[in-house]
Order: structure tokens, then sequence, then C-alpha cells
């Protein structure tokens, strides 16, 4: 999978995309993750992606047209295209025919597990990070095809937003996550569960102990353990996330 960054902070974002599980994954080819500095696109002397707003008022508003033009060269950068000779429909274009490009804001669709899985669908997927402050509305009807928000809050920009939804959706790509753990059972996974509690070694610590069934050898018993306990944890925890299953994980009582 290949994913193209926009950013006015590319270099924010190299260390985190550079190290461990993702950085492994471009080493074997599985994931392809590119950055790039919008600056790059904008052409005046100084280099300004961001003007006053038309109507008045505090702040800037970053350029539609400097957001076209990055996201145009950024789409067009791919094999197969003759840059100096665009054959006609053969290159993406602002509006227009373009890939999946996710514009991050807070005003966008809440992330979840399935527009995770979703996206991470896409053979490549451009991810556009917005400063809060705001953007010409432009770039949301020529650039973006979606919007999405990390969550009912605000950060100063798009770029923290990009690196959730890299890692969510990296680890998706076939091959990514190894056997090191498993998609299925994990919180959100296919159970629509929170996961049940881990334990490892020590046995005993100041005081805490591990569970006795986990010892027991009986895998039958276990699974069930883990089954209740992932149960009471959504319960407690996420009963929002039990509401619509219709199989009375949301009515038994806890076992706590
Ligand atoms: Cl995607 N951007 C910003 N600036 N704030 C957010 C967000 C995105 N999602 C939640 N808050």
């Amino acid at each position: 999978m290949r994913i193209d960054v926009l950013s006015i902070f590319p270099e924010y974002l190299a260390g985190p995309l550079g190290v461990s599980l993702l950085g492994r994954a471009a080493e074997q080819g599985l994931l392809d993750v590119r950055l790039h500095d919008l600056r790059e696109h904008a052409h005046d002397r100084h280099r300004s992606v961001d003007d006053a707003p038309y109507g008045g008022g505090a702040g800037m508003v970053m350029r539609a047209d400097v957001w076209v033009r990055a996201a145009e060269a950024v789409w067009n950068d791919r094999p197969g295209v003759d840059h100096d000779e665009p054959v006609e429909g053969d290159r993406f274009v602002a509006g227009g025919q373009r890939p999946r490009t996710v514009l991050l804001t807070p005003r966008g669709r809440p992330l979840d597990q399935p527009l995770v899985e979703e996206l991470a669908a896409e053979e490549r997927l451009v991810l556009a990070c917005g400063r809060y402050e705001g953007i010409d509305e432009r770039v949301h009807d020529l650039v973006a095809t979606d919007e999405v928000s990390i969550g009912d809050y605000v950060v100063w920009g798009g770029e923290v937003a990009a690196l959730v939804l890299v890692e969510a959706v990296s680890r998706l790509v076939p091959g990514v996550m190894g056997n090191e753990a498993s998609p299925v059972e994990e919180s959100f996974g296919a159970t629509g569960l929170l996961e049940h509690p881990q334990y490892t070694r020590p046995a005993e610590l100041r005081g805490h102990g591990v569970p006795a069934v986990l010892s027991s050898g009986d895998h039958g018993a276990v699974d069930a353990w883990r089954q209740e306990r992932a149960e009471d944890l959504t319960r407690q925890r996420r009963p929002d996330l039990l509401d619509g299953r219709g199989d009375g994980a949301g009515d038994r009582a806890t076992s706590d």
C-alpha cells in the first residue's frame, strides 16, 4: 500500500513513520509512505500557504490554490504518467478522478475500526493535513474525497491524526502484523468487544496474583473465562459497543 502525506510539517512525521513496525513494513516493501512539504507548492516569494480570510476576522486560512497544486503533483507522481505530455483522461485532477484523499479535520467523519478497514482496502491513500484554524472550503470540494476526525477535541493540526490513521490502517495491510497479534481478538476486532485482560510472569506481584484458571491447562475454561471478562469489561466501560449486538451480552449480569 502506498500512502502519501501532505503537510507543512513533514519533518514532524518523519521520525514516527520511520520506526518499529512501520519501518519494518516499509523495508519489506509492504508499505510505501511518502512525506511531502506543502510549502514546495507555494509559489510566491514568501512561500506562504495561508492568507487572510475573506469577510475578515482573526486567523489565517490555508490557500486552496496551493493545496490543488500540491495534490495534483502527488496524485500524478506514479508510474505510467508522462508529466510533460499528459494523455487526456490519464491525469488525476482536482474535482475529478483522483485517488482516495483524506483531509484530516475536526469536522470529519469520526475514525473507527470499520472506516479503518475501508481505507485499508485501498491501494493508495493521500492524507492531507490541515491546520486547525481553517482551510479554504474549496479544498474540501476539489481535493478531499473524504474528511476524517480522530475525536471530539481539537489539536493544532492534522499531523497527529494522519499518524493515527497510518498506524491504524497499516496494521491491516496483509503481512505487516505477522503473528504478533490477532486482529480478531483485539479490542474493536471481529468480536465487537474490548479485549480480555492478559497476564504474564511473575505469578505474584506486590500481592496481585494471576487468575488460577489461566494456569489450569484447561483450554475450554480459559476460553470461557476470556469471553466472560471481555463481555464484563465492555459492559462496564463501553456499553455503547454492545447496543445492537442482539446476542444478550449486554443484558447478562456482570460476574464481579
Ligand atoms: Cl483530524 N484535526 C484537528 N486539528 N483536530 C482534530 C482532528 C483533526 N480530529 C480531532 N480533532
